[in-house]
C-alpha cells in the first residue's frame, strides 16, 4: 500500500493514462476523485474499477476556472482534500504551422496548459494549508523533442514541462514537490483517434510506422506510465522534484 493516506484528483481520469493511474492508485490505497468533462464515463470507470467508497467522480473541464472551482467544492463537500495531483487532461491536434488554425491553437492551449494553470492554481492553497503535497504533470516526449506535425501539441507540452519545474522551484520550502512524466506514444483512444481522422485510409501503416519509431518496437502501455506516477506521487520520491521523467522505449537514447 504505497499511497496509504494519500487523496488524490486525476484530471481526464475516465479513459487512457488517466484511468490507468486511478486504477493503480487505489490499488495502492488511494482515495481518488476522477476529474472529467465526461461525468459519465468517468463515473462509468468508477463503478467498473469497484472501489465506490474510495473514488469520488466530478465534472471538471480543466479549461474552465467555473468548472474547476466546482469540482473543488465538490471535493471540499464529500471531505476529499486532496493532497496528489495529477494534471493530466489533454488534447492534441495533428499538423505543421500551416496546417494549423488559430482555434486549433487556441483548443488545445486552453486544455494543455491553461487547464494545468487553472487546476494547479485552484489546489495547491489547500495543499499548502494540509503542509503538503506533490503534483505529476503529464507533459510528452514532445516537450523535449520537435516531432513531425505537432506545432500545437508540442509547445503546450514544452509549456507543461517549465510550468511543472516553475511550481517546483517556488514552492518547494512549503513541502510541495511537482513532477512530471513525458511519455512517448501511448496507446489509448487518443491515439486510436487521430490515426483515424488525421491519418485515415492509412491507420495500420501509421500504427506500425509510429511503433517502430520507438526502438524498442511498441507504443507504451498505459499501465507502464500508472507505474511511475505511484512511485512519484508516493513518498517514496520525497526527494525527487522539478524533474522530468521519459518513458519513451528509447526514442531520445541515441540523441
Ligand atoms: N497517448 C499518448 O500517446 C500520449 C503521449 C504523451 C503524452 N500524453 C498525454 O497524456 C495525457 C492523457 O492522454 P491519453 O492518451 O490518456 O488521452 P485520452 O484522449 O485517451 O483521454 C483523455 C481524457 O481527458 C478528458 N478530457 C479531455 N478534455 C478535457 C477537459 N477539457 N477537461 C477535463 N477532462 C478532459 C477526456 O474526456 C478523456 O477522458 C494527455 O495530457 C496527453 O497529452 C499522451
Amino acid at each position: 500500500m504505497r499511497m496509504k493516506g494519500k487523496t488524490a484528483l486525476i484530471t481526464g481520469a475516465a479513459t487512457g493514462i488517466g484511468a490507468s493511474i486511478t486504477e493503480m492508485f487505489l490499488c495502492e490505497g488511494a482515495r481518488v476523485v476522477l476529474a472529467d468533462i465526461d461525468l459519465d464515463r468517468a463515473r462509468e470507470r468508477a463503478l467498473a474499477i469497484g472501489a465506490e467508497s474510495s473514488t469520488l467522480s466530478v465534472r471538471m473541464d480543466v479549461s474552465d476556472p467555473d468548472s474547476v472551482a466546482e469540482a473543488l467544492q465538490a471535493c471540499r463537500d464529500a471531505a476529499f482534500n486532496v493532497d496528489v495531483l495529477v494534471n493530466n487532461a489533454g488534447v492534441i491536434h495533428v499538423g505543421t504551422i500551416l496546417e494549423t488554425k488559430l482555434e486549433d491553437l487556441q483548443r488545445v492551449y486552453r486544455v494543455n496548459v491553461e487547464g494545468v494553470f487553472n487546476v494547479t492554481r485552484a489546489f495547491l492553497p489547500a495543499m499548502i494549508e494540509q503542509s503538503g503535497g506533490v503534483l505529476l504533470n503529464m507533459a510528452s516526449l514532445a516537450s523535449l523533442t520537435a516531432m513531425h506535425d505537432r506545432f500545437a501539441y508540442s509547445s503546450s507540452k514544452a509549456a507543461v514541462m517549465m510550468m511543472t519545474r516553475s511550481v517546483a522551484l517556488d514552492f518547494v520550502k512549503q513541502n510541495i514537490r511537482a513532477n512530471c512524466i513525458c511519455p512517448a506514444r501511448v496507446h489509448t483512444d487518443m491515439v486510436d483517434n487521430y490515426l483515424k481522422t488525421a491519418y485515415a485510409g492509412e491507420e495500420e501503416e501509421t500504427f506500425r510506422k509510429f511503433s517502430e519509431y520507438q526502438p524498442v518496437g511498441r507504443m507504451v502501455r498505459p499501465d507502464e506510465i500508472a507505474q511511475m506516477a505511484v512511485y512519484l506521487c508516493s513518498d517514496e520520491s520525497q526527494m525527487v522534484t522539478g524533474s522530468s521523467f521519459l518513458i519513451d522505449g528509447g526514442v531520445l537514447m541515441g540523441v
